[in-house]
């Protein structure tokens, strides 16, 4: 096993932010965090050589077992990779809905292994330990994505560029960007999001879909919002997953006929989020899609942020000893 430098914490609370993913033509490789929604855990040493849940709230149906959950999951997977048999109880606050499109099961997966990290003296880096993070993802939802959990933990717009090696790019996010996103509270399960998309796709799809990619990382590093929001256009799965969220298409024309500069769906849904060049313009979409929506008699939950730049943070450690 690494170092230890910090081992004198017993027990440290972290917050990792709720993410968008699947930005427009990034399917699995394109995602961002957002501000003021996200799992917040707190980790303590055990005297067991095993990882416990040991509290839950806010939304709380989801495993306690800790071979079914992502974030004891993802660290007997780091802890595995350390030959470490130090035992931790995690208690896990999760303010976003699982199956939400909003990387819920992400934020617990990263919020979890960030905290062991720390609490044995930090030896992986962040973006190592976006590998244990993904095996939180691949146990829920059938594909180790991490486009959710890659930007949880290191915050900002992250390109996945390559799988096997993983290979992540941080891209600058535009200055004046903001995003509405609008979460009907309905649950679509990821799995469920993953089996309705095609496996394979025409090659003149995927040349589309390279060019949207190639097009979207360009407007971002410039700032060009309509050749962001034309690049976000997407053949692999919004098409199918649409079709799971209600309204979604009459959504997506009132934004982009009320200033949104480009739309699509969050994750495997059912959020979708708009992006917008200025606060001004995401709350008056908020406005009038919000109006629009009421008729499909869905509670809703809706969030004016910009992009994240913080990623995973350490709120607190607790008992320090000598
Ligand atoms: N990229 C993943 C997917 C994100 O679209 O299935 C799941 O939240």
């Amino acid at each position: 096993m690494k170092q230890s430098k910090n081992q004198t914490y017993q027990g440290v609370q972290v917050f990792a932010p709720a993410t968008v993913s699947n930005m427009g033509s990034g399917f699995d490789i394109i995602g961002f965090p957002i501000e003021g929604a996200g799992d917040t855990i707190t980790a303590y040493r055990n005297t067991t050589p095993d990882v416990r849940i040991v509290q839950v709230t806010g939304y709380s149906d989801i495993p306690t077992d800790p071979g079914k959950n992502v974030a004891s999951h993802a660290v007997r997977k780091m802890l595995e990779s350390l030959d470490s048999h130090q035992g931790f109880d995690l208690e896990i606050h999760k303010s976003v809905m699982p199956g939400s499109g909003l990387g819920s099961s992400a934020s617990s997966s990263a919020a979890a292994v960030v905290a062991v990290n720390e609490l044995l003296g930090r030896p992986y880096t962040k973006r190592e330990l976006v590998n244990f993070a993904m095996e939180g993802e691949a146990l829920v939802s059938g594909g180790k994505h991490a486009d959710n959990v890659a930007p949880a933990i290191l915050g900002g717009i992250v390109l996945v560029r390559s799988y096997n090696p993983l290979d992540i790019v941080n891209i600058p996010p535009p200055e004046s960007m903001w995003t509405m996103v609008f979460h009907p509270q309905i649950e679509i399960r990821t799995d469920l999001g993953r089996s309705v998309i095609m496996d394979r796709i025409a090659l003149k799809d995927a040349v589309k879909q390279w060019g949207n990619v190639g097009g979207l990382i360009a407007g971002l590093y410039t700032s060009n919002y309509d050749l962001i929001g034309d690049s976000m256009e997407d053949l692999v799965a919004e098409p199918y997953r649409a079709e799971l969220i209600p309204g979604y298409q009459e959504m997506k024309k009132v934004a982009l006929s009320n200033g949104a500069k480009g739309f699509t769906i969050s994750g495997s849904g059912p959020a979708f989020f708009a992006i917008c060049d200025s606060r001004e313009m995401a709350e008056q979409v908020k406005e009038v899609v919000s109006r629009e929506y009421e008729k499909h008699q869905i509670d809703f939950l809706t969030y004016i942020s910009r992009v994240d730049r913080s990623g995973t943070v350490v709120l607190e450690r607790f008992h320090v000893e000598g």
